[in-house]
């Protein structure tokens, strides 16, 4: 059994020089030090902080993600649980959970990436299942990160390791994880190929990726809709479009959800 204190042994791959797996730290507010490059990455109230000092210039929708007074209400039912989000997605987020827990088959996993797993709405709730197992949840926005170390600690969760990175480069060895999800964010990455390769670079042959996502729409003003959320940063798709992507990277996939302006997607990776 691990100690509270005691960091998660989950490899990670040096972000600078690619190569040297990095050395969990002799105490908890010590840094992650390569072994390689020397580079250091500071642990930032309970993040790991991959991304140190860099400059980003994110996009409105993504500067969102920063904000305070959103991250607060983000799990609530004024955001993601709420009647609004239900009618946009044309599903609850009780439902979109239940699909998503049973296509990854939490009870088989080990390593779980929550890719942009913002506050940690899935990440928590899966480090709870998966219990004997680690999840990791990685994100670019330095606050929603803050907030899930928070509840983390609140909620006494020994399993979940957070990092501050960036999903367009995932920091870990071929084949590392089980699992990966993605939920409400495949919109927001601004080369959708090169994140979807980086999954199937990380997941074992026959992992499971399970998505939630912004869907394309028929109708004058499901274009409309597009339109204004395109000039915000956020994409949209069709589950056509998605499944000749996820062909490409080695996955085979099924629609498991496809209502209004949402999408959820199970994806395994071809052995
Ligand atoms: C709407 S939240 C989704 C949170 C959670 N996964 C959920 O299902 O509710 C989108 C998240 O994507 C993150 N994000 C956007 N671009 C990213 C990138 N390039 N790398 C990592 N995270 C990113 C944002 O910071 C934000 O926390
Ligand atoms: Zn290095």
């Amino acid at each position: 059994m691990k100690a509270a204190d005691e960091p998660l042994r989950v490899p990670i791959l040096c972000p600078a020089c690619g190569r040297g797996k990095l050395a969990a730290p002799a105490a908890a507010h010590l840094d992650y030090v390569c072994p390689q490059c020397s580079a250091k990455y500071p642990v930032d109230g309970g993040v790991i902080d991959l991304l140190p000092g860099t400059t980003q210039k994110p996009n409105f929708a993504q500067r969102s993600m920063q904000f305070d007074p959103l991250i607060r209400i983000y799990e609530s039912r004024l955001w993601r649980r709420s009647s609004v989000a239900k009618i946009i997605m044309g599903i609850g987020f009780e439902d979109e959970y239940a699909l998503i827990a049973d296509a990854a088959v939490l009870g088989k996993t080990e390593f779980l990436l929550d890719l942009a797993c913002g506050p940690g709405i899935y990440a928590r709730r899966f480090a709870r299942k998966i219990g004997a197992g680690a999840v990791v949840g990685l994100d670019l926005s330095m606050p929603m990160l803050h907030y899930a170390s928070r509840m983390v600690r609140e909620e006494g969760i020994g399993n979940l390791m957070l990092l501050h990175g960036n999903a367009m480069a995932l920091p870990f060895e071929p084949g590392q994880f089980e699992v990966v999800n993605c939920c409400g964010a495949l919109h927001l990455f601004p080369d959708i190929g090169r994140v979807i390769g980086e999954v199937g670079r990380v997941l074992k042959p026959g992992g499971r990726f399970t998505i939630a996502t912004s869907r394309r729409a028929d109708g004058w003003i499901a274009q409309q809709w597009f339109k204004f959320i395109s000039s915000i940063g956020v994409e949209a798709f069709t589950f056509s479009q998605l499944e000749s992507i996820l062909a490409q990277a080695g996955f085979t996939s099924k629609c498991l959800h496809a209502a209004a302006g949402w999408m959820v997607i199970a994806a395994t990776r071809n052995g």
